[in-house]
Protein backbone atom coordinates (compact mmCIF):
# COMPACT_ATOMS: atom_id res chain seq x y z
CA UNK A 1 0.00 0.00 0.00
CA UNK A 2 1.39 3.36 -0.71
CA UNK A 3 1.14 6.21 1.41
CA UNK A 4 1.17 9.83 0.06
CA UNK A 5 1.99 12.66 3.01
CA UNK A 6 0.51 15.46 3.40
CA UNK A 7 2.08 18.60 2.53
CA UNK A 8 2.16 21.29 5.16
CA UNK A 9 4.05 24.49 4.72
CA UNK A 10 4.39 26.53 8.28
CA UNK A 11 0.73 25.62 9.75
CA UNK A 12 -1.15 22.97 9.90
CA UNK A 13 -4.06 22.24 7.47
CA UNK A 14 -6.90 22.40 10.02
CA UNK A 15 -4.89 25.47 11.93
CA UNK A 16 -5.20 26.92 8.02
CA UNK A 17 -8.42 26.56 7.88
CA UNK A 18 -9.22 27.86 11.07
CA UNK A 19 -7.53 31.38 10.32
CA UNK A 20 -9.45 31.27 7.16
CA UNK A 21 -13.12 30.62 8.32
CA UNK A 22 -12.21 32.59 11.63
CA UNK A 23 -12.16 31.24 15.03
CA UNK A 24 -15.37 31.17 16.98
CA UNK A 25 -17.68 31.73 13.93
CA UNK A 26 -20.08 29.07 12.65
CA UNK A 27 -18.02 26.27 12.05
CA UNK A 28 -17.25 25.48 8.20
CA UNK A 29 -15.39 22.65 6.60
CA UNK A 30 -12.53 22.50 4.22
CA UNK A 31 -14.19 20.34 1.17
CA UNK A 32 -13.36 19.53 -2.36
CA UNK A 33 -15.51 21.39 -4.65
CA UNK A 34 -16.18 20.41 -8.31
CA UNK A 35 -15.74 24.18 -9.91
CA UNK A 36 -16.90 23.16 -13.29
CA UNK A 37 -16.78 20.06 -15.31
CA UNK A 38 -13.65 18.96 -16.73
CA UNK A 39 -10.29 17.14 -15.76
CA UNK A 40 -9.10 16.59 -12.52
CA UNK A 41 -7.90 20.11 -12.28
CA UNK A 42 -11.41 21.55 -11.55
CA UNK A 43 -11.17 19.77 -8.21
CA UNK A 44 -10.50 22.49 -5.73
CA UNK A 45 -10.07 22.93 -1.66
CA UNK A 46 -12.65 25.14 -0.33
CA UNK A 47 -13.95 26.30 2.66
CA UNK A 48 -17.85 26.05 2.61
CA UNK A 49 -21.32 25.87 5.24
CA UNK A 50 -20.57 22.62 7.73
CA UNK A 51 -24.22 20.52 7.05
CA UNK A 52 -26.59 20.61 9.66
CA UNK A 53 -28.62 17.77 10.68
CA UNK A 54 -32.21 17.38 9.93
CA UNK A 55 -34.44 15.53 12.20
CA UNK A 56 -33.68 11.89 11.96
CA UNK A 57 -30.12 13.16 10.33
CA UNK A 58 -26.79 12.62 12.07
CA UNK A 59 -23.59 14.58 10.85
CA UNK A 60 -20.31 12.86 10.62
CA UNK A 61 -16.69 13.79 10.59
CA UNK A 62 -15.38 12.33 8.04
CA UNK A 63 -11.98 10.80 9.05
CA UNK A 64 -11.51 9.07 5.25
CA UNK A 65 -13.30 8.51 1.88
CA UNK A 66 -12.28 6.54 -0.92
CA UNK A 67 -12.52 7.75 -4.89
CA UNK A 68 -14.89 6.11 -7.34
CA UNK A 69 -15.26 6.09 -10.28
CA UNK A 70 -18.44 7.40 -10.74
CA UNK A 71 -16.82 10.28 -8.96
CA UNK A 72 -14.59 10.70 -12.21
CA UNK A 73 -17.64 10.92 -14.01
CA UNK A 74 -19.28 13.65 -11.92
CA UNK A 75 -16.36 16.10 -12.19
CA UNK A 76 -16.43 15.47 -15.94
CA UNK A 77 -20.39 16.38 -16.07
CA UNK A 78 -21.86 12.64 -16.85
CA UNK A 79 -22.93 11.90 -13.77
CA UNK A 80 -26.67 13.64 -12.53
CA UNK A 81 -26.41 14.19 -8.71
CA UNK A 82 -29.55 12.66 -6.74
CA UNK A 83 -31.52 15.79 -5.51
CA UNK A 84 -31.05 15.34 -2.08
CA UNK A 85 -27.31 15.08 -1.92
CA UNK A 86 -24.38 18.18 -2.43
CA UNK A 87 -24.49 19.07 -6.00
CA UNK A 88 -20.77 19.95 -6.59
CA UNK A 89 -18.98 18.02 -3.72
CA UNK A 90 -18.03 14.51 -4.20
CA UNK A 91 -17.94 11.42 -2.83
CA UNK A 92 -19.51 8.43 -2.12
CA UNK A 93 -18.07 6.49 1.04
CA UNK A 94 -17.15 7.50 4.45
CA UNK A 95 -15.92 6.39 7.78
CA UNK A 96 -15.56 8.87 10.67
CA UNK A 97 -17.38 9.20 13.87
CA UNK A 98 -21.02 10.82 14.78
CA UNK A 99 -20.51 14.93 15.44
CA UNK A 100 -24.18 15.87 15.96
CA UNK A 101 -27.62 14.63 16.17
CA UNK A 102 -30.23 15.62 14.37
CA UNK A 103 -33.78 15.73 16.04
CA UNK A 104 -35.32 11.85 16.89
CA UNK A 105 -31.84 10.07 16.54
CA UNK A 106 -31.86 7.74 19.22
CA UNK A 107 -29.58 4.85 17.28
CA UNK A 108 -26.32 6.55 17.27
CA UNK A 109 -23.96 8.49 20.21
CA UNK A 110 -21.77 11.24 19.91
CA UNK A 111 -18.08 9.79 18.95
CA UNK A 112 -19.44 6.54 17.71
CA UNK A 113 -17.44 5.09 14.92
CA UNK A 114 -19.97 4.49 11.62
CA UNK A 115 -19.18 3.92 7.65
CA UNK A 116 -21.41 4.03 5.03
CA UNK A 117 -22.71 5.29 1.63
CA UNK A 118 -23.37 8.33 1.06
CA UNK A 119 -25.16 10.14 -2.12
CA UNK A 120 -22.46 12.59 -2.47
CA UNK A 121 -20.68 15.34 -0.22
CA UNK A 122 -17.79 12.33 0.80
CA UNK A 123 -14.86 15.06 0.15
CA UNK A 124 -15.10 16.85 2.63
CA UNK A 125 -14.71 17.25 6.79
CA UNK A 126 -18.47 16.40 7.57
CA UNK A 127 -21.99 14.72 5.73
CA UNK A 128 -25.34 15.23 7.16
CA UNK A 129 -26.82 11.56 6.34
CA UNK A 130 -29.72 9.41 7.43
CA UNK A 131 -28.89 8.10 10.67
CA UNK A 132 -30.21 4.31 9.55
CA UNK A 133 -27.83 4.46 6.45
CA UNK A 134 -24.52 4.02 8.50
CA UNK A 135 -23.21 0.92 10.05
CA UNK A 136 -21.25 0.53 13.14
CA UNK A 137 -17.48 0.40 12.08
CA UNK A 138 -15.85 -3.11 12.76
CA UNK A 139 -13.74 -3.08 16.07
CA UNK A 140 -10.23 -4.01 13.80
CA UNK A 141 -10.62 -1.58 10.97
CA UNK A 142 -9.32 1.72 10.97
CA UNK A 143 -11.11 4.82 9.27
CA UNK A 144 -8.77 4.26 6.12
CA UNK A 145 -9.58 0.18 5.72
CA UNK A 146 -13.41 1.27 6.52
CA UNK A 147 -13.70 3.55 4.26
CA UNK A 148 -12.09 1.49 1.49
CA UNK A 149 -15.25 -0.89 1.90
CA UNK A 150 -18.87 0.46 1.61
CA UNK A 151 -18.68 0.83 -1.82
CA UNK A 152 -16.95 -1.81 -3.20
CA UNK A 153 -18.47 -4.80 -0.49
CA UNK A 154 -21.96 -3.73 -0.99
CA UNK A 155 -22.04 -3.45 -4.08
CA UNK A 156 -20.15 -6.72 -5.04
CA UNK A 157 -22.32 -8.85 -2.68
CA UNK A 158 -25.52 -6.40 -3.28
CA UNK A 159 -25.22 -7.32 -6.81
CA UNK A 160 -23.07 -11.19 -6.95
CA UNK A 161 -25.45 -12.60 -3.44
CA UNK A 162 -28.75 -10.95 -2.93
CA UNK A 163 -30.09 -10.02 -7.17
CA UNK A 164 -27.59 -13.13 -8.81
CA UNK A 165 -28.05 -15.66 -5.95
CA UNK A 166 -24.63 -16.73 -6.33
CA UNK A 167 -24.71 -19.89 -3.85
CA UNK A 168 -21.57 -22.00 -2.03
CA UNK A 169 -20.39 -24.58 -4.81
CA UNK A 170 -21.10 -21.88 -8.01
CA UNK A 171 -18.47 -20.30 -9.97
CA UNK A 172 -18.81 -16.35 -10.72
CA UNK A 173 -16.75 -14.77 -13.39
CA UNK A 174 -15.34 -11.19 -12.28
CA UNK A 175 -14.23 -8.79 -14.71
CA UNK A 176 -11.76 -6.26 -13.50
CA UNK A 177 -10.91 -8.17 -10.57
CA UNK A 178 -8.37 -5.59 -9.75
CA UNK A 179 -10.50 -3.36 -9.13
CA UNK A 180 -11.98 -2.34 -5.76
CA UNK A 181 -15.52 -3.72 -6.98
CA UNK A 182 -13.48 -6.50 -8.45
CA UNK A 183 -11.07 -6.89 -5.25
CA UNK A 184 -13.99 -7.39 -3.13
CA UNK A 185 -16.34 -9.87 -5.18
CA UNK A 186 -13.45 -12.34 -5.26
CA UNK A 187 -13.14 -12.75 -1.25
CA UNK A 188 -17.35 -12.64 -0.59
CA UNK A 189 -16.97 -15.20 -2.98
CA UNK A 190 -14.26 -17.58 -1.23
CA UNK A 191 -16.75 -16.53 2.07
CA UNK A 192 -19.31 -17.62 0.75
CA UNK A 193 -18.04 -20.96 -0.49
CA UNK A 194 -18.01 -19.94 -3.88
CA UNK A 195 -15.27 -20.05 -6.43
CA UNK A 196 -14.18 -16.85 -8.49
CA UNK A 197 -12.84 -16.53 -12.09
CA UNK A 198 -11.44 -13.29 -12.43
CA UNK A 199 -10.59 -11.19 -15.84
CA UNK A 200 -7.83 -8.60 -15.90
CA UNK A 201 -5.75 -7.07 -18.81
CA UNK A 202 -2.40 -7.55 -17.17
CA UNK A 203 -1.13 -10.95 -16.17
CA UNK A 204 -0.21 -8.93 -12.84
CA UNK A 205 -2.88 -7.94 -11.69
CA UNK A 206 -4.44 -11.18 -12.08
CA UNK A 207 -0.99 -12.55 -10.43
CA UNK A 208 -2.42 -10.14 -7.32
CA UNK A 209 -5.93 -11.43 -7.72
CA UNK A 210 -4.20 -15.07 -6.87
CA UNK A 211 -3.71 -13.72 -3.98
CA UNK A 212 -7.11 -13.13 -3.05
CA UNK A 213 -8.70 -15.91 -4.46
CA UNK A 214 -9.44 -16.62 -7.61
CA UNK A 215 -9.31 -20.21 -9.18
CA UNK A 216 -8.15 -19.04 -12.55
CA UNK A 217 -7.49 -15.77 -14.22
CA UNK A 218 -8.06 -14.67 -18.02
CA UNK A 219 -6.83 -12.04 -20.01
CA UNK A 220 -9.58 -11.23 -22.40
CA UNK A 221 -8.58 -11.05 -26.15
CA UNK A 222 -4.88 -13.35 -25.04
CA UNK A 223 -2.11 -12.58 -22.99
CA UNK A 224 -1.80 -9.23 -24.38
CA UNK A 225 -5.14 -8.35 -24.64
CA UNK A 226 -4.65 -7.21 -28.02
CA UNK A 227 -7.37 -9.23 -29.32
CA UNK A 228 -11.39 -8.62 -29.41
CA UNK A 229 -11.70 -9.36 -25.79
CA UNK A 230 -12.68 -13.07 -26.05
CA UNK A 231 -12.76 -15.13 -23.05
CA UNK A 232 -16.29 -17.27 -23.03
CA UNK A 233 -14.20 -20.47 -24.37
CA UNK A 234 -11.59 -20.35 -21.76
CA UNK A 235 -14.19 -19.76 -18.65
CA UNK A 236 -16.21 -23.00 -20.57
CA UNK A 237 -12.94 -25.00 -19.94
CA UNK A 238 -11.97 -23.92 -16.63
CA UNK A 239 -15.67 -25.03 -15.89
CA UNK A 240 -15.73 -28.55 -17.36
CA UNK A 241 -17.80 -27.45 -20.49
CA UNK A 242 -20.26 -25.88 -18.06
CA UNK A 243 -19.60 -21.94 -17.38
CA UNK A 244 -20.08 -19.86 -14.79
CA UNK A 245 -23.39 -19.63 -12.79
CA UNK A 246 -22.81 -15.72 -12.64
CA UNK A 247 -20.87 -13.06 -14.22
CA UNK A 248 -20.06 -9.70 -12.21
CA UNK A 249 -19.84 -7.36 -14.96
CA UNK A 250 -18.15 -4.16 -14.11
CA UNK A 251 -16.70 -3.16 -18.04
CA UNK A 252 -20.33 -4.17 -20.59
CA UNK A 253 -19.33 -3.06 -24.14
CA UNK A 254 -18.25 -5.90 -25.90
CA UNK A 255 -17.53 -7.99 -22.58
CA UNK A 256 -21.23 -8.56 -22.75
CA UNK A 257 -22.02 -11.27 -25.67
CA UNK A 258 -18.85 -12.79 -24.39
CA UNK A 259 -20.27 -13.28 -20.37
CA UNK A 260 -23.47 -14.27 -21.92
CA UNK A 261 -21.80 -17.12 -24.00
CA UNK A 262 -19.68 -17.88 -20.67
CA UNK A 263 -22.46 -18.23 -18.81
CA UNK A 264 -24.06 -21.76 -17.63
CA UNK A 265 -27.78 -22.87 -18.23
CA UNK A 266 -29.99 -20.28 -15.93
CA UNK A 267 -26.90 -18.25 -15.31
CA UNK A 268 -27.49 -14.93 -14.29
CA UNK A 269 -25.33 -11.91 -15.59
CA UNK A 270 -25.43 -8.89 -13.28
CA UNK A 271 -23.98 -5.75 -15.13
CA UNK A 272 -22.52 -2.90 -12.19
CA UNK A 273 -20.22 -0.78 -14.69
CA UNK A 274 -19.69 0.23 -18.40
CA UNK A 275 -16.33 1.12 -18.27
CA UNK A 276 -15.87 -0.48 -21.84
CA UNK A 277 -19.12 1.03 -22.96
CA UNK A 278 -22.66 1.52 -23.03
CA UNK A 279 -23.75 -0.72 -26.61
CA UNK A 280 -23.56 -4.15 -27.26
CA UNK A 281 -24.95 -6.63 -29.79
CA UNK A 282 -26.40 -9.76 -28.04
CA UNK A 283 -27.60 -13.37 -29.67
CA UNK A 284 -31.30 -12.87 -27.72
CA UNK A 285 -31.09 -16.66 -28.80
CA UNK A 286 -28.89 -17.52 -26.42
CA UNK A 287 -30.70 -16.07 -23.52
CA UNK A 288 -33.93 -18.17 -24.34
CA UNK A 289 -31.78 -21.48 -25.10
CA UNK A 290 -30.05 -21.32 -21.36
CA UNK A 291 -32.50 -19.28 -19.69
CA UNK A 292 -30.43 -16.55 -19.08
CA UNK A 293 -30.90 -13.63 -16.61
CA UNK A 294 -30.09 -10.37 -16.96
CA UNK A 295 -29.63 -7.38 -14.12
CA UNK A 296 -28.46 -3.98 -14.73
CA UNK A 297 -27.73 -2.41 -11.27
CA UNK A 298 -26.99 0.63 -9.37
CA UNK A 299 -26.68 1.58 -5.69
CA UNK A 300 -26.51 5.66 -5.46
CA UNK A 301 -29.91 6.60 -6.88
CA UNK A 302 -32.11 4.36 -4.70
CA UNK A 303 -34.82 5.02 -2.51
CA UNK A 304 -34.25 5.44 1.30
CA UNK A 305 -35.38 2.27 2.37
CA UNK A 306 -33.08 0.45 -0.16
CA UNK A 307 -30.31 2.56 1.44
CA UNK A 308 -31.09 1.06 4.57
CA UNK A 309 -31.72 -2.42 3.52
CA UNK A 310 -27.84 -1.59 2.12
CA UNK A 311 -26.75 -0.43 5.67
CA UNK A 312 -27.85 -3.23 7.37
CA UNK A 313 -26.38 -5.48 5.33
CA UNK A 314 -23.19 -4.04 5.61
CA UNK A 315 -23.83 -4.16 9.45
CA UNK A 316 -25.37 -7.59 9.71
CA UNK A 317 -23.86 -9.52 7.02
CA UNK A 318 -20.40 -8.08 6.08
CA UNK A 319 -19.04 -6.35 9.17
CA UNK A 320 -19.20 -9.85 10.82
CA UNK A 321 -16.81 -11.35 8.06
CA UNK A 322 -14.36 -8.23 8.54
CA UNK A 323 -14.62 -8.60 12.21
CA UNK A 324 -13.58 -12.20 11.77
CA UNK A 325 -10.73 -11.74 8.96
CA UNK A 326 -12.80 -13.27 6.54
CA UNK A 327 -12.57 -9.75 4.61
CA UNK A 328 -9.91 -7.29 4.32
CA UNK A 329 -10.03 -4.21 2.18
CA UNK A 330 -7.56 -4.48 -0.82
CA UNK A 331 -5.92 -0.86 -0.49
CA UNK A 332 -3.96 0.50 -3.55
CA UNK A 333 -2.87 3.55 -2.13
CA UNK A 334 -4.13 6.38 0.80
CA UNK A 335 -3.53 9.82 -0.13
CA UNK A 336 -4.87 13.37 1.92
CA UNK A 337 -7.93 15.17 0.54
CA UNK A 338 -5.93 18.22 -0.53
CA UNK A 339 -4.73 15.49 -3.41
CA UNK A 340 -8.03 14.76 -4.72
CA UNK A 341 -7.19 15.67 -8.14
CA UNK A 342 -4.34 13.49 -8.16
CA UNK A 343 -6.42 10.46 -6.87
CA UNK A 344 -8.58 11.13 -9.74
CA UNK A 345 -5.71 10.88 -12.25
CA UNK A 346 -4.33 8.25 -10.85
CA UNK A 347 -7.25 6.13 -11.21
CA UNK A 348 -8.26 7.14 -14.05
CA UNK A 349 -4.66 5.58 -15.57
CA UNK A 350 -5.95 1.94 -14.74
CA UNK A 351 -3.06 1.14 -12.98
CA UNK A 352 -4.49 1.12 -9.50
CA UNK A 353 -5.34 -2.56 -7.57
CA UNK A 354 -7.90 -1.66 -5.04
CA UNK A 355 -8.74 1.17 -3.40
CA UNK A 356 -7.48 4.67 -3.00
CA UNK A 357 -8.20 6.08 0.04
CA UNK A 358 -8.51 9.74 0.68
CA UNK A 359 -7.78 10.87 4.10
CA UNK A 360 -8.90 14.34 6.40
N1 LIG B 1 -23.66 0.17 -10.18
C1 LIG B 1 -23.12 0.61 -9.06
O1 LIG B 1 -23.80 0.93 -8.10
C2 LIG B 1 -21.63 0.66 -8.98
C3 LIG B 1 -20.99 0.79 -7.73
C4 LIG B 1 -19.59 0.78 -7.72
C5 LIG B 1 -18.87 0.69 -8.91
N2 LIG B 1 -19.55 0.61 -10.09
C6 LIG B 1 -18.85 0.48 -11.36
O2 LIG B 1 -18.04 -0.68 -11.30
C7 LIG B 1 -16.88 -0.47 -12.11
C8 LIG B 1 -15.67 -0.74 -11.25
O3 LIG B 1 -15.58 0.27 -10.27
P1 LIG B 1 -14.32 0.34 -9.32
O4 LIG B 1 -14.40 1.60 -8.53
O5 LIG B 1 -14.23 -0.93 -8.57
O6 LIG B 1 -13.16 0.45 -10.42
P2 LIG B 1 -11.60 0.72 -10.26
O7 LIG B 1 -11.14 0.28 -8.91
O8 LIG B 1 -11.34 2.11 -10.66
O9 LIG B 1 -10.97 -0.28 -11.34
C9 LIG B 1 -11.41 -0.33 -12.64
C10 LIG B 1 -10.55 -1.31 -13.44
O10 LIG B 1 -11.28 -1.69 -14.60
C11 LIG B 1 -10.40 -2.01 -15.66
N3 LIG B 1 -10.84 -1.31 -16.85
C12 LIG B 1 -10.94 0.03 -17.04
N4 LIG B 1 -11.38 0.29 -18.28
C13 LIG B 1 -11.56 -0.90 -18.89
C14 LIG B 1 -11.97 -1.29 -20.19
N5 LIG B 1 -12.29 -0.37 -21.13
N6 LIG B 1 -12.03 -2.59 -20.48
C15 LIG B 1 -11.70 -3.53 -19.56
N7 LIG B 1 -11.28 -3.22 -18.32
C16 LIG B 1 -11.22 -1.92 -17.98
C17 LIG B 1 -9.00 -1.55 -15.23
O11 LIG B 1 -8.24 -2.69 -14.85
P3 LIG B 1 -7.41 -3.56 -15.95
O12 LIG B 1 -7.26 -2.71 -17.17
O13 LIG B 1 -6.09 -3.84 -15.37
O14 LIG B 1 -8.20 -4.79 -16.14
C18 LIG B 1 -9.27 -0.70 -13.99
O15 LIG B 1 -8.22 -0.75 -13.06
C19 LIG B 1 -16.97 0.96 -12.62
O16 LIG B 1 -17.55 0.94 -13.90
C20 LIG B 1 -17.90 1.62 -11.65
O17 LIG B 1 -18.56 2.72 -12.20
C21 LIG B 1 -20.90 0.59 -10.15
Amino acid sequence: MHVVKPQTVGLSSALRWRVRVGLGKTPGMRAIVITKPGGPDVLQLRDVARPEPSPGQVRVRIRASAVNRADLLQRAGNYPVPADAPQDIPGLEIAGEIEALGAGVTEWALGDRVFGLVGGGAYAEAVAVHARTLARMPANLDFVQAAAVPEAFVTAYDAMVTQGGLAAGDVVLVHAVGSGVGTAAVQIARAIGARSIGTARTQAKLGRAKELGIMAGVVPGGQAHHGPPLFADEVKALTGGRGADVVLDLVGGPYVPESLAALAVKGRLILVGLLAGARAEVDLGLLLRRRLRVFGTVMRSRPLEEKISAACMLDHVLSPLFASGSLAPTIDRVMPLEQAAEAHAYVASNEGFGKVVLTL
